[in-house]
Formats: structure tokens, sequence, C-alpha cells
């Protein structure tokens, strides 16, 4: 099918660990979150401390050493262009209000873009011990197990991620929701956009709609999701556009129909 990418399976172990130790130095910060000052952004909902720039400067020294030629996007310090073609994109923590408000649904997401193309994800979830990884024809995995999405499943039978942000356009949240409902779906928020992502990779939803979200937050995940077999709609990552939002939707086969219809995508 795919070709394999010249470089790729080094740059997939590499993530992996980069993942594995940058989730331990998040997992530190969240063990002592009393401690930390807990500073806003865009509103008082979109919070952020020094454990998400920490996290993001270990990751960023980390691929600068190995991959000096290779450009990084990442949520808190933007986008450095590289020469290789490929872009790692980094959020460090994924799901930074469950991690100030103590809940253990949070994350490091890593993704890589080829020439724009999302070409590997991995995702370490340090509270709960698993570690997401993906590359581009090579499969996924959960703590080293192949993912393979179940073509029985759909939003009937199984539960649909829907995520919000206070950006922009709530509105289409609450549509969404009336009308997965409508169509005997259910839905479940647990505050990290890349997380559930993962879980539609792991089959644990069933899909994965929020209206607007950036390339850190969803690039691992689509990788993931695509390498188990499910579908993702595109995110614009050529040019300018990689720093923008967009729509994100990802689903399992049996549920890509009906989630496209719904989401209008
Ligand atoms: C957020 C989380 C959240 C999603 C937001 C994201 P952050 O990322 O993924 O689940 O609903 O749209 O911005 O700020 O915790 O990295
Ligand atoms: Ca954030
Ligand atoms: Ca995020
Ligand atoms: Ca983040």
């Amino acid at each position: 099918t795919s070709h394999v990418i010249s470089g790729l399976e080094a740059r997939l172990a590499l993530a992996e660990a980069v993942a594995r130790e940058a989730g331990e130095v998040a997992l530190d910060y969240f063990r002592k979150r009393e401690t930390l000052v807990i500073e806003t952004k865009r509103d008082p909902q979109d919070v952020v401390s020094i454990a998400d720039r920490d996290v993001e400067n270990l990751i960023r020294a980390r691929f600068h050493q190995a991959y000096p030629g290779d450009g990084v996007l990442g949520e808190e310090y933007g986008l450095e262009h590289g020469s290789s073609g490929f872009t790692w994109v980094v959020d460090p923590i994924d799901g930074t209000s469950p991690f100030v408000n103590g809940m253990p649904n949070w994350c490091v997401s890593i993704g890589l873009l080829h020439d724009g193309v999302p070409v590997l994800g991995v995702i370490s979830a340090p509270c709960h011990g698993e570690l997401y990884a993906a590359a581009l024809g090579m499969g996924a995995t959960l703590n080293g197990k192949t993912l393979t999405l179940d073509l029985s499943r759909n939003i009937r039978n199984a539960v649909t991620g829907i995520g919000a942000n206070n950006y922009v356009t709530p509105a289409f949240v609450g549509k969404m929701v009336e009308s997965l409902l409508d169509a005997g779906g259910n839905f479940v928020r647990n505050g990290s956009g890349a997380l559930m992502l993962a879980y539609v990779a792991a089959g644990r939803l069933v899909g994965y709609y929020e209206p607007y979200m950036h390339a850190w937050d969803c690039m691992a995940g689509y990788c993931l999701v695509k390498e188990a077999g499910g579908w993702y709609h595109p995110f614009p990552t050529q040019g300018e556009t990689l720093t923008k939002g967009a729509p994100v939707l990802a689903a399992a086969p049996g549920a890509i129909e009906d989630l496209r219809s719904i989401a209008g995508l």
C-alpha cells in the first residue's frame, strides 16, 4: 500500500521514548499540582502552568538534538520551521483542565507531519499507564498490543466522544449532542480531546467530534485512528493554515456515515 517513509521507524522509537519521559515529568507536576500557579490564556477555562511549558521544552530539546532539521509546532511555543520535510506537532499536556483540577484524563500528545501528512502518533497517558503509538503503514498499538477496529460498532451500540471549548461556535456542540441522542447514540467528554481520539483507535469510543481544535490536539490521534482502521476528516496542515484551528472528526468504519451527517462534515 503506502511507501514506508525513510526515517519514520527511527522517529517512532524516539517519539515513544520522549513521550514516556515527558509523561513522567508531567506526572511529577500532577502529583504536586497544589503548588502550581495556574495562569489563564483566552478565558478563565483556558488554563496553563509551568508544567505545560517545561514539558514542551523537554520534548523540543529531545527532537532538536536528534533531528535538528525537523520543524516543531507546539501549543505553548508555536511553530519553528525545519528543512527535512518533517514537522513534529506537540501538545505537552492535553487536558490541562483535568490536570489542574486533579483528574487523570490528560496526556502527552506527539504527532508528526511529513510534507503535511500525519505519519506518526504517540500518546502517553501516565495516570492510566498507557502508551499509544502508530506510524503510517506500521499499524497502531496500545502498550505494544495491536489495535484493530471492530466493524460491527456504530453510534447506536457504542459511545461517541464530543468535545467543546470556549473559543468558537459552542452552538455546534449542542446541535451535535441533540442529533446524536436523537439517532440513538450517546456521548462522553473527558476533557482531553487527544486522549479521546486515542480511545477511538482503541475501540472504546466509536468516534470523536469537536467543532474547533488545533493541530497539536489531533495530529497524533488522527494517525492512531487511521492505523487502527478508522477514518478522519482531513485537517488543513499546509502552510499557514497549520497553526489555525479546524473541525475535528474521527470515526470507526461503522460510524463514519452517521457522524459525518450529524456533524455536517
Ligand atoms: C483542550 C482539550 C479539550 C478540548 C479543547 C482543547 P488543552 O486542549 O483537548 O478536551 O475540548 O478544545 O483545547 O488546552 O487541554 O491542551
Ligand atoms: Ca491549552
Ligand atoms: Ca490540547
Ligand atoms: Ca495543551
